[in-house]
C-alpha cells in the first residue's frame, strides 16, 4: 500500500508561513517529520527547534534564491516547495490603483513564479520534487471587487498546469490547492473592516462553515506523499464544496 504521508526527513520550503495557512502546513509537514524552511515577509512566531526562519519577500528574487540556499547550506537540497504567500486585494476596479494591481500581480503571481523556478533549478537536477502553489476558489470563479486577486490565483492555477508539463518527464510533479474561505486572519480581517459580509459566507457555503487551515494543510502532505505520485497538473479544491455550488 502506498503511504498516504510524506516521508520522514522531507525538506520543505513554504512561504508566506508566519502565519495562516502558511504556518498551518509547515507545522502539518513537521509533524510529518519533514524539515521546514520558512520565507516570510514577518519573523516566525515561536517557530520550532530547528526550523529555517528568513525574513524577506517571494516578489523579490534575491530572497527567494537566499532562502533556498540556506536549504542547500543545511540538508543539500528541496524536496517540496509550497509558494504560498499572498494576500487578498478587495477593491472596486474603478479605485484600484496602478500600484495596488501591481503589487498584487508582483506577490500572488511573480513570488509563486519565482518560488517555482528556483524550486526547479535544483530539483530538475536531481530527477524528483514537488512543487505546489495555494491558488484560491478565485482561480475558477470571479466575484465583484476580485479583479485584481481573481486574475492572479487564475495565473498561478495555469502556472501550475504549465510548470508540470514542462517539469513532469524530469520526474517533478506540480499541483495547486484551490482553498474556500479559511479562517485564517486574512478573512478575519476582511470581515472586520466590512470588506466580506461573514454571515452570508456560511449561507454560500454547503457545509455552512469556513476551511480551516489544518484541512488544506492535510492536502499538502498528502500531495508530497508517495500515494499521491500521479497527481500532477491539478487544481485540487479543499473549499467544503463552495465552487460545487451553483445557488445562492
Ligand atoms: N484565507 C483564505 O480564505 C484563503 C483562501 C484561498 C486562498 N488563500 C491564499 O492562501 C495564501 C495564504 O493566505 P492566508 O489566509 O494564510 O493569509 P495570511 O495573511 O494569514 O498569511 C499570509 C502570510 O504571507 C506572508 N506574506 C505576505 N506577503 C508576502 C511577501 N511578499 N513575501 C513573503 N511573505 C509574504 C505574510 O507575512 C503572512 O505571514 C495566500 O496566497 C492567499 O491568497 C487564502
Amino acid at each position: 500500500m502506498l503511504s498516504p504521508t510524506p516521508p520522514p526527513g522531507t525538506r520543505v520550503l513554504v512561504t508566506g508561513a508566519a502565519r495562516g495557512i502558511g504556518r498551518a502546513v509547515a507545522d502539518a509537514f513537521a509533524a510529518n517529520g519533514a524539515r521546514i524552511c520558512v520565507l516570510d515577509r514577518d519573523a516566525v512566531p515561536e517557530a520550532p527547534e530547528g526550523w529555517l526562519c528568513r525574513q524577506g519577500s517571494v516578489a523579490v528574487a534575491a530572497d527567494v534564491e537566499a532562502a533556498f540556499a540556506a536549504m542547500d547550506a543545511a540538508w543539500g537540497g528541496v524536496d517540496v516547495a509550497h509558494a504560498n504567500a499572498g494576500f487578498s486585494m478587495n477593491k472596486p476596479t474603478t479605485e484600484l490603483t496602478e500600484a495596488e494591481w501591481r503589487q498584487t500581480v508582483e506577490v500572488n503571481l511573480t513570488g509563486a513564479f519565482l518560488t517555482a523556478q528556483a524550486a526547479a533549478r535544483r530539483m530538475l537536477p536531481q530527477g524528483h520534487g514537488l512543487i505546489l502553489f495555494t491558488a484560491s476558489l478565485f482561480h475558477a470563479v470571479g466575484g465583484a471587487d476580485r479583479a485584481a486577486y481573481a486574475a492572479t490565483k487564475g495565473g498561478v492555477a495555469n502556472l501550475a498546469r504549465a510548470l508540470a508539463c514542462e517539469f513532469g518527464p524530469a520526474g517533478v510533479r506540480v499541483n495547486a490547492i484551490a482553498p474556500g474561505y479559511v479562517e485564517t486572519w486574512l478573512i478575519n480581517d476582511l470581515i472586520a473592516r466590512g470588506r466580506l459580509d461573514g454571515e452570508a459566507l456560511m449561507r454560500r457555503s454547503p457545509q455552512r462553515r469556513l476551511v480551516q487551515p489544518a484541512e488544506v494543510a492535510a492536502m499538502a502532505c498528502f500531495l508530497a506523499s508517495p500515494a499521491a505520485a500521479s497527481v500532477n497538473g491539478a487544481v485540487l479544491a479543499v473549499d467544503g464544496g463552495w465552487t460545487a455550488n451553483g445557488a445562492p
